[in-house]
């Protein structure tokens, strides 16, 4: 199902299981690069951590192991369901440092004094980031570091050399459906803008590819499993349907071109952006 949320923006991705699944392989993928940002930004031991956005609680679970049991995060999320999930996996985790809010970030009203405000994913989802930014450092401190890694189809993605027809036709059902569902696709360009307008510091950056292939990689099955997750909103936008994507074995069928043609897919963009509150 998609989420339809009350700005007009579609979460395209929508909330099945399969999708709180893709996000931790997703996480997965993107956990070197997080962990780089929040070096980087100086996520240190004993800090007091806001996580925008949490999802399934993978940017959360390591903010925690970096602040170490000395410091403490606070994950926030509008979506009730995947609460629970980062609630229980917190648990299962071990980590008992971690308190995950059911809200709104835009509503958050919250008195703790944060060290760090942090997010992945998230600012590209808002009506305007710039408000959220406001809302979410409102309880930084000052000196406080705001650090966000956002998903950016400015230079591209969807890039394979030989060329995949397979890989290219993905790209643009996905392009299209962002667009559609009015989803921010230059985030991560745009976050000195939004940080400057939030009345924040100009930022360092870091930019990440997902890029790979060969036998195993990752990025088959988390190009499947996006496009899964993205496939009732993209028949209901009427950009592509379920015959053409036939999803159930694009993970194998860009295997199968890897392993024949030494096909190399670079499939996704990050760019990470870290400043401080003055
Ligand atoms: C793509 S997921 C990313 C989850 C997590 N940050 C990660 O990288 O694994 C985006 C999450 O942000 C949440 N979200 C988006 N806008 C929000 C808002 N204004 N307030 C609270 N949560 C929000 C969605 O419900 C969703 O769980």
């Amino acid at each position: 199902m998609s989420q339809k949320t009350s700005n007009g923006i579609t979460y395209f991705l929508g909330d099945s299981d399969g999708e709180r699944q893709r996000l931790t392989e997703q996480a997965a993928i993107l956990e070197p690069f997080t962990r780089r940002l929040f070096e980087s930004a100086g996520i240190a031991p004993g800090m007091r951590v806001l996580d925008v956005g949490s999802g399934a609680g993978d940017v959360a679970l390591l903010a925690a192991e970096m602040v170490g049991p000395t410091g403490s995060v606070t994950g926030v999320d509008r979506n009730a369901d995947i609460m629970e999930v980062a609630r229980s996996r917190a648990k299962a985790s071990g980590y008992d440092n971690i308190t995950f809010l059911n809200t709104d970030v835009n509503d958050l009203m919250i008195d703790d004094a944060f060290d760090a405000v942090v997010g992945r994913a998230v600012l590209m989802y808002q009506l305007d980031p710039v408000v959220t930014l406001k809302q979410a450092t409102r309880s930084l401190r000052d000196g406080g570091i705001v650090a966000f890694l956002e998903f950016d189809t400015t230079t591209g993605g969807g890039i394979s050399i030989p060329n995949s027809s397979v890989v290219s036709k993905c790209w643009r059902w996905f392009i299209e459906t962002m667009q559609l569902s009015r989803v921010e696709r230059h985030m991560g360009f745009k976050l000195p803008s939004a940080y400057k307008a939030a009345g924040l510091l100009h930022p360092q950056m870091q930019a990440h590819s997902v890029i790979g292939g060969g036998p195993n990689w990752p990025g088959y099955k988390y190009v499947e499993h996006t496009m899964r997750s993205m496939l009732p909103v993209m028949e209901q936008f009427g950009v592509t349907t379920a015959k053409e994507v036939e999803v159930d074995t694009l993970a194998e069928r860009l295997e199968a071109e890897s392993l024949e043609n030494g096909t190399v897919f670079m499939v996704s963009n990050w760019i990470g952006a870290w400043t401080h509150k003055v």
